[in-house]
């Protein structure tokens, strides 16, 4: 939620377009009266909030309203039902929605990583990436309000929506554009790590190297993760792709099976370059992260060995419009 302004203790600051969509809402809404600093209740949560409500509101000078901080976890399932709609909505602000679908994207991964092989976790996910093709749809500001926001975060789960955002993006840009097929990457990049939640959480983020056995089994994680997502019938086998061969090199020596060239899926292939660049250049609890001029060097070095050419010439332009 935006909260780069102070909102009155205790409660969440909210624009106002995000009701311009007849949906109920489940919460108490607030206004803070001109000249004062106090919200008092303008509708109860029973009561509906829809567009004509807002527009009087506008039209007396108010564009924002406010929520009980209480009332957060109503407001992101609100947000999260509607999210394709607040995307389509031509009035909310380009970095409002960047923040939503961040912020959702984060909550409801951080969700389903743990229970990934349930018909609830997939039908959130599918309607989360649906929404995230969307937005990547809108063009290049949308892209860039994404990158601003994911160049600050290292929380858990930022990684998978990082990877699933840029790995749109590019797929995109290098041919893939049916709104289905970019859907099924987005489901495999969202999960491309789900195998990570069987592996320790002291060796996922202590400093310094792992053991040999930590290693071992770190290099499983591909496995483990398409073995949870192949329980799911209904899961696409190109996102399975992704999540079993996203480690894979061009030169034969990645893993777990060592795949070579063509041999490895386009998608996991656009998503090895995305992985990557997110790892070098994410800011992290410890040691170092990259500019994106420096990560995109060092990447070069590993172009016809690691990453696929014609895809790392997408990706740089795609950085650099
Ligand atoms: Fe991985
Ligand atoms: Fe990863």
């Amino acid at each position: 939620m935006d909260i780069s302004r102070d909102a009155p203790r205790g409660f969440i600051r909210l624009d106002l377009n995000l009701f311009q969509i007849d949906a109920a809402v489940d919460f108490d809404i607030y206004i803070v009266p001109e000249g004062t600093s106090v919200p008092v209740l303008y509708r109860g949560r029973n009561l509906p909030f829809d567009d004509d409500h807002r527009k009087r509101l506008s039209v007396g000078g108010t564009f924002e309203a406010f929520i009980h901080e209480e009332d957060a976890r109503d407001l992101d399932k609100y947000v999260e039902e509607h999210l394709d709609k607040i995307i389509a909505n031509p009035n909310v602000r380009t970095a409002q929605k960047a923040r939503l679908l961040y912020d959702t994207s984060l909550r409801l991964t951080a969700e389903v990583l743990y229970r990934p092989d349930t018909a609830e976790s997939l039908r959130r996910s599918g309607e989360l990436v649906r929404s995230t093709v969307s937005y990547i749809l809108l063009g290049k500001d949308a892209f860039h309000e994404l990158l601003l926001i994911k160049a600050h975060d290292y929380r858990t789960f930022a990684h998978s929506v990082n990877v699933c955002g840029m790995g749109i993006a590019l797929a995109q840009a290098v041919g893939f554009e049916g709104r289905t097929e970019l859907s099924d990457f987005g489901l495999g990049a969202i999960f491309h790590d789900v195998g990570k939640t069987r592996i320790s959480q002291d060796a996922l983020t202590r400093p310094g190297p792992l053991t040999d056995d930590e290693w071992m089994r770190m290099r499983q994680h591909p496995r483990m993760g398409y073995e949870i997502m192949s329980a799911r019938l209904d899961f696409p086998e190109s996102a399975k792709a992704i999540i079993l061969q996203h480690h894979e090199r061009l030169d034969g020596n990645g893993y777990p099976e060592g795949r070579y060239g063509d041999d490895i899926h386009p998608y996991a292939r656009i998503a090895a370059i995305v992985d990557t660049f997110d790892a070098l250049t994410t800011r992290r609890p410890y040691g170092d992260f990259l500019d994106t001029y420096a990560a995109l060097e060092e990447m070069k070095q590993e172009v016809g060995s690691h990453f696929s050419e014609d895809y790392y010439r997408e990706f740089v332009k795609l950085l650099g419009r």
